[in-house]
């Protein structure tokens, strides 16, 4: 079976100074549906760039994207953003929930407009229940604690059952435990829904809970060879302090 994930040849590159900075350049690499992959490197090695093209938030310059039957890289911006919003779940390390609306209204934002009230209601209400917020769902954001805020960010990623589900550093604000229970749902979460998920993570731990662990320098050419290296030399000039953080550029 044909992967739900297919790239191909795809690059981009940022603008710097007068030039280009290449920042992907993948040649080949597939995702089977129902993988949990996490993905691993270091910090400015391009991994939200990357869940930003699979998600459709920015466009790739060249190649072929194909993620759950949709060729993405043939898509207008408004193409992908009704593509995004249909068919890919995201999660943020700062869960971006609308500080000015509950908990379940954020949920609610995301839900079909065709789906009548009490769908509605005794869809969330199931949600809500299931990651341990039942009695929390009417309440704002701030009311949270930061492990809470995270699982109805989830739901709000989730309830719509996406094929793809991507989640960058979604524990990267968490201590250990409360982040370990929040991976553990985002993993039980996708494996019930059938979604596949792509989860960057800083946390070999965390890591170790996944099927399938991708180094993104296994797969992205701009962190090898010789390209990789004068992007390194140029990034390390941009970022002195993220090249430094992150113990440079070499693979
Ligand atoms: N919008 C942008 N314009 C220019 N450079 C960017 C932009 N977004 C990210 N970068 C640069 O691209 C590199 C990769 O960034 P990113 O994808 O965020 O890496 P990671 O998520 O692995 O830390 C970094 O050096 C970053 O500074
Ligand atoms: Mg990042």
């Amino acid at each position: 079976m044909a992967g739900i994930i297919q790239a191909k040849g795809i690059r981009k590159s940022y603008k710097y100074q007068q030039g280009l900075l290449p920042i992907i350049d993948i040649d080949n690499w597939s995702a089977e549906s129902g993988d949990a992959i996490a993905l691993l490197g270091p910090s400015g090695s391009g991994k939200s760039t990357f869940l930003h093209l699979l998600g459709g938030v920015l466009p790739v310059d060249q190649g072929k994207l194909e993620v759950a039957g949709h060729d993405v890289s043939a898509m207008k911006e408004s193409e992908r953003d009704s593509y995004r919003s249909s068919a890919v779940g995201y999660v943020f390390q700062d869960f971006y929930l609308i500080p000015s609306l509950t908990v379940k209204q954020n949920v609610e934002l995301v839900m079909p407009k065709t789906m009548n009230k009490s769908e509605r209601t005794k869809l969330m209400d199931e949600w809500f229940e299931r990651v341990g917020l039942q009695d929390r769902m009417n309440q704002l954001p701030s009311r949270l604690s930061r492990g809470q805020q995270q699982r109805a960010a989830i739901i709000r990623a989730m309830i719509n059952k996406p094929p793809i589900v991507l989640a960058d550093e979604p524990t990267g604000s968490l201590d250990f435990e409360t982040g370990s229970s929040v991976m553990r749902l985002l993993l039980d979460m996708s494996r019930e829904n059938g979604s596949t998920l792509i989860t960057v993570t800083h946390d070999l731990h965390l890591a170790e809970l996944f099927p399938v662990k991708l180094q993104f320098a296994e797969i992205n050419s701009c962190l090898k060879g010789q390209q990789g290296r004068d992007a390194s030399a140029a990034l390390a000039a941009a970022s002195p302090l993220k090249a430094a953080a992150s113990g440079g550029w070499r693979s």
